[in-house]
């Protein structure tokens, strides 16, 4: 039922004490956005989410380059990060991407550690988990918390499906359609839909929501499957799919990547477009819609 407003809650008819002190006519109503199952999945994969990219970023620093196709090339890597010796004998941190090298110190390659001293390694160590080098822990991490996220992502799936979540509040109707590029100019200039309007998810954030349950999560988990022996014995046609282990290693990095760009993008809408709203519709569900605004003056 998140997204669209299903349930009239709460209808608030009279304008508030500051508001009549001001002469606005306040009214709205609170309407019921997000199921508890939505939200309760939703903050689920956060935690989730969160504790998978640090433990990859640990595994991926055991060795800091990705390579396309069945074996690695370490000549000739799409992309790496390591620490480097310039002939002045200073070490730097060098992002090399597709050929392409890059200063990246302090962030990549080499970076403080907790106690202040330069660390080789990828990633720094406030973004890994553990936040020492252990190949070993970062997979323990990794597996366990990749198998809860898929069970968490099943969940919300069959539900989404069963209740129609999906399909009523995620799939844009053809009008919607037609009006993408009035809605991407008014996301552009920061402007979001008021009144009756915002009572569902606008064309772009349904577009978003889409791919990314459909097709970007479910991506990175089968890149993330393809890379595991046991699996390849037993369905070696995931691997072929992805082209190989080095490509299925390489695709689940930009998946992963492409994820942390939504949830930047994702946390800074939230923000600018009403954020205490928007934060008491995915803890409790109940979001509030203006329905008049104006003022006697
Ligand atoms: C791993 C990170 C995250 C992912 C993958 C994610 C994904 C999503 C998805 C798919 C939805 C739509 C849910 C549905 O209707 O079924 C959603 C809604 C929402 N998320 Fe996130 N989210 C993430 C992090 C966050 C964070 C950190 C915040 C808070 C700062 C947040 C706040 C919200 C809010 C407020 C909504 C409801 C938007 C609305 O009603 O218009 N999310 N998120």
């Amino acid at each position: 039922m998140s997204g669209s407003a299903q349930q009239l809650d709460q209808v608030r008819d009279a304008p508030t004490a500051p508001d009549q002190r001001r002469g606005d006519r306040r009214r709205g109503r609170l309407i019921y956005r997000h199921t508890a199952l939505v939200r309760a999945t939703h903050w689920i994969n956060v935690v989730f989410l969160t504790i998978l990219l640090m433990s990859g970023l640990q595994i991926f620093n055991a060795h800091p380059a990705l390579y396309w196709g069945e074996v690695s090339n370490f000549g000739d890597p799409a992309l790496s990060i390591t620490a480097q010796r310039t002939e002045g004998g200073a070490s730097r941190g060098i992002t090399t991407v597709a050929g392409h090298q890059f200063d990246t110190t302090g962030w990549l390659g080499l970076s403080k550690d907790a106690t202040g001293r330069s660390a080789a390694r990828a990633f720094a160590t406030w973004a890994t988990l553990p936040s020492w080098q252990s190949l070993a822990e970062g997979r323990l991490w990794h597996f366990f918390f990749a198998w809860l996220l898929v069970l968490n992502g099943l969940v919300y799936l069959l539900f989404g499906l069963l209740n129609l979540h999906l399909w009523r509040d995620m799939v844009p109707s053809r009008q919607e359609l037609r009006g993408i590029g009035r809605s991407a100019w008014d996301h552009l200039r920061l402007r979001f839909p008021t009144g009756e309007e915002a009572t569902r998810y606008n064309v772009i954030q349904k577009l978003s929501y889409l791919v990314l349950v459909l097709v970007l999560l479910p991506i990175l988990v089968l890149a993330g499957l393809a890379m595991s022996p046991r699996l390849d014995a037993a369905s070696p046609e995931l691997l072929t799919i992805f082209g190989g282990r080095q490509s299925a290693r390489t695709i689940h990095f930009i998946a992963a990547s492409m994820l942390v760009i939504f949830v930047i993008v994702h946390v800074f809408m939230v923000l600018i477009s009403g954020v205490w709203n928007n934060m008491r519709s995915i803890i409790t569900g109940r979001y509030w819609i203006e329905t008049r605004a104006g003022t006697d003056a």
